[in-house]
């Protein structure tokens, strides 16, 4: 039996149901089905649309029906076209004529926009936990390496010396930042469909405040076509779970570059990385790199939903089915990812001595070379001549600029001093730059603390 069975002549063709069917995906949201129903027939019931035992009754077979799947006792049907007229089905099959009255005052187009939404907030809240976490992990890392000196890099050169500390803490302003999106795209979404009907709104007296409140929004969405044509929110989710996974990304491509041979700045655990079935001396980071790979994936969600909506005219139109299984695979993708990120992050080795030993190479302290001329009285740009210089001298000795003797110093340079020794130190380097936002311990520390605080409210 089909909910819209009524007007046909002929079965429908089989290939036409399958094509049309959502119900092989839309079970994923049983749950937020089922409760979007309770509150719909509690505000029926308020209204005076339903007795009280009719409420009753409805609601005591919907609570059945959600026992029922979690416990396996009731397998979702897959000759059904979707999960509402699954639950609906089911309902009347075991209450009888108070179920024929559920779907009073609502469409399958207000109804699905109303599930779509449960389902996504609660996921977004889960994400939301994920970053938490995550977020947490970096926090301890920081804390722990405001002395870890390493190379800061531009253009995947050496550039001028950090701290892990401070890498670290670039990370956290990105999920940090995702976090907050996250929370944004909730406030805007937080309002309820339900009540909106096909399109046009009902002749019933709903009370849609009501039925808003008990789901947990702030309140009904204020016009019925754009409230079951509306599927923004799930652009902009798709779009903040592409970031995520953006800064996911870069942070796994960085791992892999520091977890190689010629690096060896970290080393993932055992349970987080995987073997060659060949080489027997391989330990690949392949978590790492499949997170790096899961990132098109989630792209091409975004892409796909933005394109399926683009021609849409208002108000519902099937095209709109094609935004479940594109959004459930992006939101499993990067809790997946998340969860995974934050096990192999949290049990990875950071090893302190290659990190210096590499920044104390290649030259990542020239620039405060030039500054300790230009602090002698010398401009910048002849300054920058004379380190330029030094560089050449040192790699022609294959030496460090700290290496040079004064007198080797003073032959390019009579400006040198004994000082120089001092100004160029790794130590120095790092730790003289305090503006906020810098590596220097001070400027860490006041940002540790602010993190410490975001943390603890989030
Ligand atoms: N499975 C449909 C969807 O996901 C439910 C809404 C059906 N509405 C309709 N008018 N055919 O969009």
């Amino acid at each position: 039996m089909k909910l819209w069975g009524g007007r046909f002549t002929k079965e429908t063709n089989q290939l036409v149901f399958n094509f049309n069917a959502s119900i092989s995906f839309d079970q994923k949201f049983f749950k937020q089905d089922i409760e979007g129903s309770i509150a719909h027939v509690k505000m029926l019931a308020k209204q005076g649309i339903l007795s009280d035992k009719e409420k009753e009754e409805i609601i005591s077979g919907l609570n059945g029906i959600k026992e029922d799947i979690i416990n396996g006792l009731l397998p979702i049907d897959p000759k059904q076209e979707d999960i509402h007229s699954f639950v609906e089905t089911i309902l009347i099959e075991r209450i009888g004529e108070a179920g024929k009255k559920l779907h009073t005052g609502r469409s399958r187009n207000d109804q699905v926009a109303l599930d779509m939404k449960l389902y996504t907030k609660d996921e977004l809240l889960q994400i939301k936990d994920l970053l938490k976490e995550l977020l947490s992990v970096l926090q301890t890392i920081m804390k722990e390496n405001l002395d870890t000196y390493m190379p800061g890099f531009t253009h995947l050169q050496k550039a001028q010396p950090i701290t892990l500390a401070h890498h670290m803490g670039a990370y956290f302003e990105m999920f940090r930042r995702d976090s907050e999106r996250l929370t944004d795209i909730y406030k805007r979404m937080n309002y309820s469909p339900i009540g909106s009907g096909a399109l046009a709104g009902t002749t019933y007296p709903l009370d849609r405040e009501y039925t808003a409140e008990l789901l947990g929004f702030d309140g009904p969405t204020l016009n019925s076509m754009d409230s079951v044509a509306d599927r923004d929110y799930l652009i902009e989710f798709l779009s903040a779970l592409s970031i995520i996974m953006m800064h996911l990304s870069r942070f796994c491509e960085e791992i892999i570059i520091w977890n190689t041979n010629e690096y060896q700045f970290v080393e993932i655990d055992d349970a987080y990385s995987t073997g060659s079935s060949i080489m027997p001396q391989k330990k690949n980071p392949d978590i790492a790199e499949l997170i790096r790979g899961k990132t098109g994936r989630v792209y091409g969600s975004l892409v796909s939903l933005l394109t399926t909506m683009k021609g849409l005219p208002l108000a519902y139109n099937k095209d709109m089915q094609e935004d479940k299984e594109l959004t459930f695979d992006a939101m499993d993708t990067v809790k997946g990812c998340l969860g995974l990120f934050t096990g192999m992050l949290s049990t990875m080795k950071f090893n302190k001595a290659a990190m210096t030993a590499s920044a104390k190479k290649g030259f990542t302290n020239a620039t405060d070379a030039a500054d300790y001329l230009v602090n002698h009285g010398v401009p910048f740009r002849d300054a920058h001549g004379i380190i330029g210089q030094l560089v050449l001298y040192c790699i022609s000795k294959d030496i460090a600029l700290e290496d040079m003797t004064l007198k080797e110093l003073k032959a390019i340079s009579p400006i040198f001093e004994k000082d120089i020794y001092d100004a160029i130190s790794l130590e120095t380097c790092v730790d003289k730059r305090n503006t906020i936002g810098a590596p220097g311990k001070m400027a860490m520390e006041k940002v540790i603390s602010i993190n410490e605080e975001y943390l603890k409210h989030l």
